[in-house]
């Protein structure tokens, strides 16, 4: 009897070819700007004990009340799946005592993050991040750094139209004065009990509400950037000045409230223009007390996500990515048994020299290994019969032009190079 198909997960995301060598081009492109700037790779579980997320994220915040994905393992321990990657690595830094190390500690991280969200486009539940984090320097000029290596990856991928959105949150301080007036604001206004809740655990998460009315009732609320202690605002200018002076344009954002609790001083977002809803390609920011909070020293930190998948579409969107990236240097048609053994020696031989070489395994007629080329989009053929191993000359045919010229096997490497 046949067996019924299996599906994948509900509204994960997922490529295969020929879009994940696009894919594939987005991620390495997003993240080559930060090893250059000296940031190294950092490898972590894509799971953590419960506790990391709900301290680290934020009970008040939407990933963590209703978005993660928890259980209880085999020995009765609460596990997440990670639905971010900062926590995680202030985790790892204090563990592994890079804090007491040379400061800023300054990592890189890709692969996937799980949140329990209503998929749509561009929405997924398990979907993929590269990030960066530098922690333990209090300098604006690395949140312009930070910022400008974001700004670097989607300049590499061709993006235009993007915006980056920027705000402060200020510090302790400047939360705590505004938080007052804030509340007393909120105090005005009607609220359902749910919103209340969210307000009391974390009143600025009511900025963030998308109902229409909530957004005309919280028109007139204070704005926390008018809350900047002298140092937050000169901490804030200093960034802007840099931001400037580096040729970043950007968006003054006083309303930006990110998804998670933990961003203090200065927070930005980048946005596309053509992806509807879920326009955020990448956002971060500082914050400054969240090694503490985990139960490490008090050093600040600042870094960012960028979301591979959105930027992948905004990408297509654009027109800036071809399907066909992925292409072979050369495709190599053996013809019989002897033929096969020279075929994979050859390819070998040049694969150790960096060529990408593909072989047309499997004694299909010339005819239809020649159609299997073509396809391949290899930019160049060869046909490895008997008369041209015991020559040790073949014809190397170019696909796109149908030239062809006649090449030494032990020359094929030179030959490919012209
Ligand atoms: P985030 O804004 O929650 O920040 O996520 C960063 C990016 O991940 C978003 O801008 C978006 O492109 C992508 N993203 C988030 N959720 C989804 C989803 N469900 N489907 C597809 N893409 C998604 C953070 O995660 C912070 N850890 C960033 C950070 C690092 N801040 C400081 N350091």
């Amino acid at each position: 009897m046949a067996q019924q198909k299996i599906s994948a997960p509900k509204g994960v995301s997922e490529y295969a070819p020929p879009r994940s060598s696009a894919f594939e081009f987005v991620r390495d492109s997003l993240i080559a700007p930060a090893s250059r700037a000296g940031y190294q790779l950092i490898e972590l579980p894509v799971f953590e004990d419960t506790e990391l997320f709900k301290r680290g994220v934020g009970e008040s915040t939407d990933v963590v009340s209703k978005e993660m994905y928890t259980f209880e393992d085999r020995g009765g321990r609460s596990i997440t799946l990670r639905p971010e990657g900062t926590a995680g690595v202030m985790r790892a830094v204090i563990e592994h005592g890079l804090d007491r190390g040379q400061l800023p500690v300054k990592v890189w991280y890709s692969g996937q993050f799980f949140r329990a969200e209503r998929p749509q486009a561009g929405r997924y539940r398990q979907f993929y991040q590269v990030g960066i984090e530098a922690i333990g320097l209090d300098d604006p000029a690395i949140d312009a750094e930070v910022i400008a290596i974001a700004d670097a990856g989607f300049k590499a991928l061709g993006l235009k139209k993007y915006r980056l959105e920027i705000t402060s949150l200020g510090d302790l301080q400047s939360r705590a004065a505004h938080r007052v007036d804030l509340l007393k604001f909120i105090s005005t206004l009607e609220l359902d009990e749910a919103t209340a809740a969210r307000a009391a655990i974390n009143p600025l998460r009511l900025f963030d509400d998308k109902r229409d009315e909530m957004k005309k009732a919280m028109q007139n609320a204070p704005l926390l950037i008018d809350y900047l202690t002298d140092e937050s605002r000169e901490h804030f200018n200093r960034v802007i000045k840099y931001l400037d002076a580096l040729g970043i344009s950007y968006v003054l954002n006083p309303r930006m409230v990110r998804g998670l609790d933990y961003y203090t001083g200065t927070t930005f977002e980048f946005v596309h223009e053509l992806l509807g809803a879920q326009s955020g390609i990448g956002g971060g920011g500082r914050y400054d007390g969240l090694m503490e909070q985990l139960g490490g020293q008090s050093l600040s930190g600042i870094g960012f996500g960028l979301g591979v998948d959105r930027a992948l579409l905004a990408a297509e969107a654009e027109g800036v990515i071809g399907s066909d990236a992925f292409v072979s240097d050369l495709f190599i048609i053996p013809l019989g048994d002897e033929a096969k053994l020279q075929a994979l020696t050859v390819a070998s031989a040049l694969r150790a020299q960096g060529k990408t070489v593909e072989i047309a395994f499997g004694d299909r007629a010339l005819k239809g290994a020649m159609k299997g080329a073509d396809k391949s989009g290899a930019t160049y053929v060869i046909v490895l019969g008997e008369s041209e191993i015991s020559t040790g000359t073949v014809e190397l045919k170019e696909m796109k032009s149908g030239v062809s010229t006649s090449v030494k096997i032990d020359s094929l490497l030179e030959a490919l190079e012209k």
